[in-house]
């Protein structure tokens, strides 16, 4: 079997067809993302970490199978995370299994111990995780949220207030957002995951200037605490201009001397206002929680968010060291 590195470029559809293809099967919803999108995650990831794509070709200039090996370089340096589709059509004649082992023997070359992968629950990728021998860490679970209907306006505590940019997050707010950002070291994690550690410098390089690459529509609403200054919450939204119907939440996080404010759900109800305007087009709005979340996924279900579709878990594989 012959499998080719996939450079950074315009030309993804290969891999994304198959991607396409894979998701209509193992997850039909949230829809997938568009070709451009794919096309800057594949070449970019979310936080532009190094990573290696590679894929064999099918008939045609179709692509039977792929997979994207992400090699942390700042923080979890003794892991790779992995995502390995094989199309609806090539599967069960051994294509996946042929592409773990090349991935695993990457992540070897690259010094990492282990390698953790997200299969959806009750899916092939499920089977092909136990098969492989790989143990399951953590679950999330996709919810989504209809926001056709009406929302109450948001009303902030005292002492807070709220302010909203859209695209990239502004110089003035760059030490600002790294600040919340760290909060997110209370999300459930795979064991022994690092948290970043996220400076201005850090927003910039890995969120300012990668984000381009995706195409998407960044929408983020803060609470600023008045007598800091700082930014006590934080919500972020992103749109595909290709499929405006659907959002999809990024960060939210409210950092630990303001829990207790409302402050969560204050931000995204401010937030749906602003979508309101900014986005005519958009219906819902999809998030995943780890399953553990309780307070974020309460949050979540009192602004109208129901389950949707299979959970997703992540499966951690040690990488044979020859
Ligand atoms: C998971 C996936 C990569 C498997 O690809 P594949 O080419 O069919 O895998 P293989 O043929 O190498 O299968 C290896 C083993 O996995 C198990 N397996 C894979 N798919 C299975 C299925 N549908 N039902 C039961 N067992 C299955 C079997 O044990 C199989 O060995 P066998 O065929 O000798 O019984 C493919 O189904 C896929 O792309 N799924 C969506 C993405 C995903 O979940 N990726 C996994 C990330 S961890």
């Amino acid at each position: 079997m012959r499998l080719e590195r996939w450079e950074p470029g315009p030309d993804a559809a290969g891999l994304h067809s198959a991607y396409v293809a894979a998701r209509a099967v193992d997850n039909p919803a949230p829809p997938p993302l568009s070709t451009r999108v794919f096309t800057g995650w594949l070449a970019a990831g979310w936080g532009g970490e190094p990573r290696e794509v590679w894929f064999v070709p099918g008939s045609g200039g179709a692509v039977d199978g792929w997979y994207r090996l992400v090699l942390p370089d700042l923080e979890n340096t003794s892991r790779a995370n992995l995502d390995l589709v094989v199309a609806p059509d090539a599967r069960r004649r051994g294509l996946g299994s042929e592409l773990l082992r090349h991935a695993l023997a990457r992540a070897a070359a690259h010094r990492r111990s282990d390698v953790i992968g997200v299969a959806w629950d009750s899916s092939a990728g499920e089977t092909f995780a136990r098969a492989a021998g790989a143990t399951r860490e953590l679950t999330e679970v996709i919810r989504v949220q209809d926001v056709r209907r009406s929302f109450p306006a948001a009303s902030v505590a005292s002492g807070y207030s709220l302010l909203s940019w859209d695209g990239p997050v502004p110089e003035e707010y760059l030490e600002r957002v790294a600040g919340v950002n760290a909060a997110m070291a209370n999300a459930p994690r795979t064991a022994g995951h690092e948290e970043p550690a996220w400076t201005a410098q850090r927003v910039q390089e890995r969120f300012n200037d990668v984000f381009p690459v995706f195409g998407l529509r960044a929408h983020s609403v803060a609470a600023r605490h008045d007598a800091s200054g700082d930014f006590a919450a934080l919500t972020t939204v992103y749109v595909d201009p290709d499929k405006p119907a659907w959002g999809h939440q990024g960060i939210t996080a409210v950092i630990r001397p303001h829990r207790g404010h409302r402050l969560g759900v204050t931000v995204k109800l401010a937030m749906l206002a602003l979508l309101r305007e900014t986005e005519p087009g958009l219906e819902r709005i999809e998030t995943d929680n780890g399953e553990t979340n309780s307070r974020m996924i309460a949050v979540n279900c009192e602004l109208g968010y129901d389950v949707c579709g299979p959970a997703m878990g992540f499966w951690r594989l040690a990488v044979p060291q020859s």
